[in-house]
């Protein structure tokens, strides 16, 4: 068979099995098993595929067909502005989270103070590393991403280094804000300092992860966010209320949310920063659903 006929016979099999983009997919999968880029598959469109060639294809349609998610077979993942190497222990990038980054952009470009960015939940550092190929310039900028999985961390690293921001960001294991406030708690390096925390944290709920037929490959650590899918950004916003009232920090925060969770959180925000002036601001994503909540203290 040649690599065209492949081609053909493989989109056919997507495409009668639901794959949505089945041909892109198609020539992606041809590309993944031959080592070789979209280019070569044109210009060798009547090249004859030998039999281990032929087989390593078989064995990713079949991978996709158990809807086994593409950017883990291929171990990258495009998003906002860069490739992300992915693995089972990271999350997939979202195309929703994207929104994180374009809100925060439109503000802190044209800032010339600096501020102290935080990635609380960093999976592959896709956001934080969005970000700092942006707002590095600024050399008043700093960037910390946290993880409580060092699986994560260790592919955060490395995309660090692949999207050449070595050095530039500070990864730590930690359970949300618990590691930079160990570190305050001994150089006061946020006193009065201005903080952006983005936190796109596990905030499905059993139920949502049960009705997507992909998701259940990805880690369960990254999805589940408990009985209301709002467990950690509760824990999180009783940090940040500790970090205010001790350090006299300014921050914004911003959460991803399910659209329908928005009323639980905004009335938590109230409850766990009763004492605390806030402005709260909601965010719609492409589809005009609520996605993003941010909160100024
Ligand atoms: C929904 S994923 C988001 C990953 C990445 N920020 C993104 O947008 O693709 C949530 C991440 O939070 C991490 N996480 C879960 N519980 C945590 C905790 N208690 N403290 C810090 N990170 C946690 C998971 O390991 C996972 O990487």
């Amino acid at each position: 068979m040649t690599i065209k006929e492949k081609t053909i016979e493989t989109k056919e099999k997507l495409l009668e099995n639901g794959i949505e983009n089945y041909i892109l997919e198609s020539e992606t999968i041809i590309s993944l098993a031959l080592k070789k880029d979209r280019l070569f598959l044109i210009t060798n469109s009547q090249k004859k595929l030998k039999e281990n060639e032929n087989k390593k294809i078989n064995k990713i349609i079949e991978q996709r067909l158990k809807l086994y998610p593409l950017a883990y077979i291929s171990g990258k993942k495009n998003f906002y502005n860069s490739e992300f190497e992915v693995n089972k222990d990271t999350l997939i990038p979202r195309p929703e989270s994207e929104l994180i980054i374009e809100e925060i952009i439109k503000k802190e470009e044209q800032n010339k103070n600096g501020k102290i960015f935080i990635d609380v939940g960093t999976g592959s550092g896709c956001l934080i590393i969005s970000l700092a190929k942006i707002l590095q310039n600024n050399k008043k900028n700093c960037f910390y991403g946290l993880d409580i999985c060092p699986k994560a961390l260790k592919v955060a690293k490395k995309n660090t280094k692949k999207n050449n921001l070595n050095k530039k960001i500070n990864f730590y294991q930690s359970n949300l804000l618990e590691k930079i406030i160990k570190i305050n708690n001994k150089n006061n390096f946020l006193n009065n300092k201005n903080l952006i925390i983005i936190a796109n944290l596990p905030y499905l709920t059993k139920e949502e992860i049960s009705k997507s037929p992909t998701i259940k490959f990805e880690p369960k650590k990254a999805l589940y966010g408990g009985l209301d899918g709002l467990n950690f950004y509760r824990k999180m916003l009783k940090q940040v209320k500790k970090l205010k009232e001790d350090n006299k920090i300014k921050a914004e925060i911003h959460m991803e949310i399910s659209p329908w969770q928005k009323n639980i959180l905004v009335k938590d925000i109230k409850n766990i920063l009763k004492n605390i002036p806030t402005e709260i601001k909601t965010i719609k994503d492409l589809n005009r659903k609520n996605r993003l909540i941010v909160l100024k203290v």
